[in-house]
Parts: structure tokens; sequence; C-alpha cells
């Protein structure tokens, strides 16, 4: 498969054309930003880590019956995936309050949220990707009311596929984004699951494992992300 122009670069990865209308080339750059931008740093083999983490969680949500964009790992920071049409939303799932929940209502940090909580972010930099419900998609047409259910079952089914993979790594899975595309007519998981896109915790002494460490200055960034590798089985190398 040939690569060809850029077609997108995002703040952590770029999409490349191929040769088949069909496929993409997503790669993963050591880029790492955090609040809109505001602060970007490269973190050496950050992108290799994610590309090949993406591929094994995708790997194990297609096993459990969630369709997703990946079709296969290229090299150490590319895969191969499907071209989607991106439905411009983010599906958020949270097991345990922290982040912007918690600056946003009054509920204390670090409680378990039981049934989690899902919300709607619309993708839009600009706008500080502003939260949205089910009306503003349907009312502004990013996507159909199937889609919407759609989207909210997958996110369903991977938090039960993943807060149990991360349980058994010693891990809480506290909170993560998703995003879907339409592929063939159907809702397909796209994107990407890394530590840039979600909160893990050690289970027992609550450290963050996570891009929290990035957005709060604690370092060890990338040796972090490389702990969740490890813990789960993942090959880097
Ligand atoms: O910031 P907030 O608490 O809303 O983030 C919830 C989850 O979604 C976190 O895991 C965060 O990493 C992820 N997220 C993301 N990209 C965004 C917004 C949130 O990956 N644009």
């Amino acid at each position: 498969m040939e690569k060809k122009a850029e077609l997108i670069k995002g703040k952590a990865k770029s999409i490349y054309e191929t040769d088949d209308p069909g496929f993409l080339i997503m790669e993963f750059r050591n880029d790492t930003s955090a609040f809109d931008g505001g602060k970007i740093e490269q973190l050496d083999r950050k992108g290799m880590v994610n590309n090949k983490f993406n591929n094994f969680i995708m790997q194990k949500l297609e096993a459990a019956g969630v369709p997703t964009q990946l079709d296969s790992l290229l090299s150490d920071t590319e895969s191969v995936v499907k071209n989607l049409d991106m439905i411009p939303v983010e599906c958020v799932i949270r097991n345990v309050a922290t982040g912007s929940l918690c600056k946003r209502l009054p509920v204390e940090d670090g409680i378990d949220l039981v049934p989690p909580t899902f919300e709607f972010f619309l993708k839009d930099d600009a706008l500080h990707d502003p939260m949205i419900n089910d009306y503003h998609i349907r009312t502004f047409g990013w996507a159909s009311d199937e889609e919407v259910a759609a989207m909210k079952v997958l996110t369903f089914k991977v938090n039960d596929v993943l807060k149990k993979l991360f349980a058994d790594a010693g891990m809480i899975l506290v909170d993560y984004k998703l995003e879907f595309g339409r592929y063939k007519g159907e809702v397909v998981l796209g994107d990407e699951f890394s530590p840039d896109g979600c909160r893990l915790w050690d289970a027992e002494t609550r450290a963050k494992l996570d891009k929290d460490r990035f957005r709060q200055g604690l370092g060890g960034v990338v040796e972090a992300y490389e702990e969740v590798a490890h813990r789960l089985g993942v090959q880097l190398n």
C-alpha cells in the first residue's frame, strides 16, 4: 500500500491517503498536547507506544464484537485504518468522578459513579469541545437517531470489555473518550484508544498512568504508558 498526501494533521496523529480509497494510514506522532493545544511537547517513543497500544486494544474490542477502524499494524508508528466518514462528536464514559466533571458539577473527585455517566461533546477546538446532548446532534444533523443510539450502545460495550481488561491488570479505567464514524452503512469505532484519551489509575495506589501526568506536569509520562502496556502484555519491541 502506497502512502500518499497528508489529509489531516491532528494534535498527536496524522492521517494520510493511500492508493486505495477505502483505507488510510494513521501515524502516531510523539507530539503530546493538552489544554486545546496550549501545552505541546515531543515525548520520545510515545508515537510507537500509542500505535502498538491502540492496535492491541482495538483487536480486543473487535474480538468482543465492537467494529473498529483498525485494519493492520504497518510500522512502529503507523497503522492502516478504514476510511471512515467521521461523526464530529466525542463520547465520554466516566466510571469514577474526576476531570471536567468535578469542575462542572458538585461532585467529589475520586468517587465511584454507579451507574457510569455518558456525555457527548462536539469536536470543535475553537469552542473548546462544548458539551452537547442528543437533541443538539439531531437538530444540527451531526448524526441520525439510530447512529446516536449505536454510539451509546458501543461506548458502553467498550466499557464492559475494557474495565475488566484493565482491572485484571491492576488498573482502574476511570474515564475515556471515543469517536465513531460511518463505514458501509455501519457505525464503527474510530480514532484511537490509548492513555492519551483515557484515565487509568493504579488499582492500589491510585497513581495516575495516563495523560494527566502530562497535563499536571508530573513527569514520567511515556514511562507510565509503557507500564500500562507492560501490565496488559502489549508487545512494544
Ligand atoms: O477533561 P474530561 O474530564 O472531560 O475528560 C474525560 C476523558 O476524555 C479523559 O479520559 C480525557 O483524556 C478524554 N478526552 C479526550 N479528548 C478530549 C476530551 C477528553 O481524550 N478532547
